[in-house]
Order: structure tokens, then C-alpha cells, then sequence
């Protein structure tokens, strides 16, 4: 396998937190109409059509059904795999009347090429914190020891490093620490994805790329101790891996008009 060989292109959208009304509002945007630019941005970009879309959670705001049915119908008709992962925001149990059906999936696992990407819940009912806990925590490692000869992607909601907002690193995953131990004795693990924090980051801890990704409606101030709002416009991010198990990776964000 080389550079070359790409194994599965992935476009991440994260953070739609869509209601039950087309025209509602969050934090200064009408988040169905954000997400409809970010799509619109998307299918004009060459790395058009992917493989699968990945949802990293906060899909709905209002944990309502028509939400998650207004999610699906505006996905559908790209004729694209989607997978999803619940957020703090999300119903589990609508997520999995309405979107774990068809070309919609809920979690799991996705194999391809030489890759696996392993969706992870960090969902806990009631909370805005993301937590493992023990059964999941087990189901990472068998997961991650059954992949052993494929390079890995993680993908779940919340942050598992400090984005270094006291305010958002309060509610970031709390088994932090477990979930890297699990990942240290598993060095097939090539970058870990998520959303919840509303902003762009890519670093690397030890030889894991660690990717958040922008919401596709309003973003949060980088850096900053409280509760603030960026003034940068809806984002998504494209995911391309290869063979050798390589990570390329680019945040767009939508261009103002
Ligand atoms: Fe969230």
C-alpha cells in the first residue's frame, strides 16, 4: 500500500443542532439554513461525492422527531452513506428510529480499504459532559484488537484532549484518561475525530492525529475561559485515508456571500 491507495474519503459534519421548525435560531444563525450552505459549499468542492458522510453529533437541538427527519431529508438525496453518533444534545432513541436505516447509520463500525473507523457514543443522559464508562470502554477494545491489522480512525462528540476553554473543557469526556490508555496499547489507532467544541483543531498526541471539527451552524471563540462566540462561519471537514495509513485533512469553511 502506498500514499496513493486512498482507502475511504470522508466528509465530517458535526454539530447541526437542527429543530423542529425550519426557521429556528441558535446563537444568531438559522441552523437549517447553515447547513443547507455548508452542503450546497460541499457538492461544489472536488472532493465531491465521499464515501460516506460522518455526523459527529449535536444533530438536533430540541431532541425533536422532526428534527432528526428534517436531518434525513436533506441527506438523503445526496445518495451518500451517512453515520452518525449522538451528541449531549441528541434522543439515542429517536437516532435510532430515524437515522439507523437504509444509507443512515448509527454508530458501529465502518471498514474499507486498509481502514476501520470505529464510531464511539460518549453520550450520557441529562449531562452536557461526554462519558465511556466501562462497557464502552471494553467495546473500544475489542473493537480496536479485532481491527489490529487496519489502520483506525475514532470518531465520537466529545473532546478526549483540552481545548484549553475552562468552560468547555468542563464538559469535555470525563474517562479521558482511560479512553488513551486504551488507544496507547493499540498503536493501529491513526487520529481520533470529534465535534462538541465548536472550533478547528489538528495536533498530534504521541502518534495519534487528533481532529475537532467546526459545528455546521455558529462557532465557539478558541482560547477563551467563558462562554464566548467566534465570529467564523459554518465549517465541515474533509477526510481523505490512505493506504499507509496516512491522514489528509482540510476544514472548509463556507464562504461568505
Ligand atoms: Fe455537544
Amino acid at each position: 500500500m502506498t500514499r496513493k491507495d486512498l482507502s475511504l474519503s470522508i466528509l465530517q459534519i458535526s454539530d447541526t443542532h437542527l429543530h423542529a421548525a425550519a426557521d429556528s435560531r441558535m446563537r444568531g444563525v438559522t441552523t437549517y439554513a447553515t447547513l443547507l450552505a455548508v452542503l450546497e459549499q460541499a457538492k461544489r468542492d472536488p472532493r465531491w461525492p465521499v464515501d460516506v458522510i460522518l455526523a459527529t453529533g449535536d444533530i438536533v437541538q430540541d431532541e425533536s422527531r422532526a428534527g432528526y427527519e428534517r436531518f434525513r431529508s436533506v441527506l438523503e438525496p445526496l445518495g451518500v452513506p451517512v453515520y452518525s453518533i449522538p451528541g449531549n444534545h441528541d434522543d439515542p432513541n429517536l437516532m435510532s428510529e430515524i437515522l439507523a436505516s437504509g444509507s443512515f447509520h448509527l454508530g458501529g463500525e465502518l471498514r474499507q480499504g486498509s481502514w476501520s473507523v470505529v464510531l464511539l457514543s460518549t453520550f450520557l443522559a441529562g449531562e452536557d459532559a461526554g462519558g465511556l464508562g466501562p462497557a464502552r470502554l471494553q467495546g473500544l477494545r475489542n473493537a480496536l484488537s479485532a481491527h489490529a491489522g487496519q489502520h483506525v480512525l475514532v470518531a465520537m462528540h466529545h473532546h478526549p484532549l483540552p481545548m484549553g476553554s475552562a468552560w468547555l473543557d468542563g464538559v469535555a469526556l470525563r474517562d479521558a484518561a482511560a479512553f488513551w490508555s486504551i488507544l496507547d496499547a493499540h498503536p493501529n489507532v491513526r487520529g481520533v475525530v470529534c465535534g462538541h467544541v465548536h472550533q478547528a483543531a489538528d495536533r498530534m498526541r504521541n502518534n495519534v492525529r487528533f481532529m475537532s471539527t467546526p459545528s455546521t451552524c455558529a462557532q465557539f471563540l478558541p482560547g477563551n475561559e467563558f462562554f464566548a462566540l467566534d465570529d467564523r462561519p459554518p465549517g465541515m471537514r474533509w477526510i481523505k485515508l490512505f493506504g499507509d495509513g496516512s491522514i489528509e485533512t482540510e476544514v472548509r469553511w463556507v464562504a461568505r456571500t
